[in-house]
């Protein structure tokens, strides 16, 4: 696991991201860069917890959020709005101040020279913005997106002109059902060629994929969207259960905690719950 640490940044700025109806519901957000350790080389799938500066005892937790993109200059997050923190995440404007904590967590594997498949649903593809950029042979990378809001709320813009990008609106349980088969027959596929298959999503979505993974013994990732509280391991609010595969015999069957073992599992080491 690399280097990180807490600092306290400046955003830059908070911009609404696609069309939905009323109060804007996804955003990016831009901070400057961290200038605690780990940054050169953070791994896409890791995360930051973000508390902003002014939030009081109400708030006393950090929130979870897949870093996106680095630059020299600044760290960027896309956010949904989807409760109490993350609406006030949402008011967030340029100066005003937020500790991160961060390059947190392990990242997806990367192995060029092995066709990758990325499926991605709703707000999972962040990390995988990441992934496409630092990956060395996009040519490899094929990702299968389903979302239910408006494409463009999503930030796969850029992806589409570097990787084969198939997104699909599910709209109905027809749509979703016919999305899984898909998921399944290209899993199946993947499997066989001795590809890699990296998911970020939902829990439903995630089982789905973890079902059909085992089926055909793909090698597969999973990154897990577990509620979060002190995201460095010493809360135990975020745990899971693993299988005896994993790779310490004698912790296999036993819950570890997502921020710091995970949030990217093998899709053979763990059970996930509803
Ligand atoms: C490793 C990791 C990476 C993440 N990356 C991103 C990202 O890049 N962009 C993004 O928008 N979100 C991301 N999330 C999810 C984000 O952390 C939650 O949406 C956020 O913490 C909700 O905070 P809140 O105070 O607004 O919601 P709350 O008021 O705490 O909850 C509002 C609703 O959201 C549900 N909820 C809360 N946390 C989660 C969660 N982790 N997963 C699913 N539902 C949740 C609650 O059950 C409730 O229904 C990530 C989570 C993890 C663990
Ligand atoms: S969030 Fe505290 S142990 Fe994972």
């Amino acid at each position: 696991m690399s280097q990180s640490g807490v600092s306290e940044v400046s955003v830059v700025d908070n911009v609404p991201f696609g069309r939905t109806a009323g109060a804007p519901q996804f955003f990016a957000l831009r901070l400057e860069k961290p200038d605690t350790p780990g940054w050169e080389n953070w791994r896409p799938g890791q995360f930051v917890m973000l508390r902003p500066s002014s939030w009081g005892l109400d708030m006393p937790w950090g929130r979870p959020f897949s870093i996106s993109r680095v630059s020299s200059r600044e760290l960027v997050l896309f956010i949904q709005a989807v409760g109490r923190g993350t609406e006030r995440i949402r008011d967030l404007r340029r100066g005003d101040l937020v500790r991160v904590w961060g390059p947190l967590g392990n990242g997806f594997a990367m192995d060029p020279k092995v066709p990758t498949l990325l499926l991605a649903g709703g707000m999972g593809v962040v990390p995988f913005v990441g992934y496409v950029e630092k990956h060395p042979r996009p040519a490899e990378l094929t990702m299968i997106f389903g979302h239910r809001m408006p494409e463009d709320c999503y930030p796969v813009e850029t992806l589409g002109e570097r990787i084969e990008l198939e997104a699909y609106h599910e709209a109905s349980p027809e749509d979703l059902e016919w999305f899984l088969r898909h998921i399944r027959s290209r899993i199946t596929a993947y499997a066989a060629s001795k590809g890699l298959v990296l998911a970020c999503g939902p829990q439903p979505f995630l089982k789905a994929i973890q079902s059909y993974a085992l089926e055909c013994g793909a090698r597969a990732q999973l990154s897990l969207e577990h509620r979060m509280g002190c995201g460095v391991g010493a809360c135990l609010g975020c745990v899971c259960s693993t299988t005896d595969k994993w790779p310490v015999a004698s912790k296999a069957g036993q819950p570890v905690q997502v921020c710091n073992h995970g949030p990217v599992f093998w899709a053979d080491q763990i059970v996930l719950g509803d």
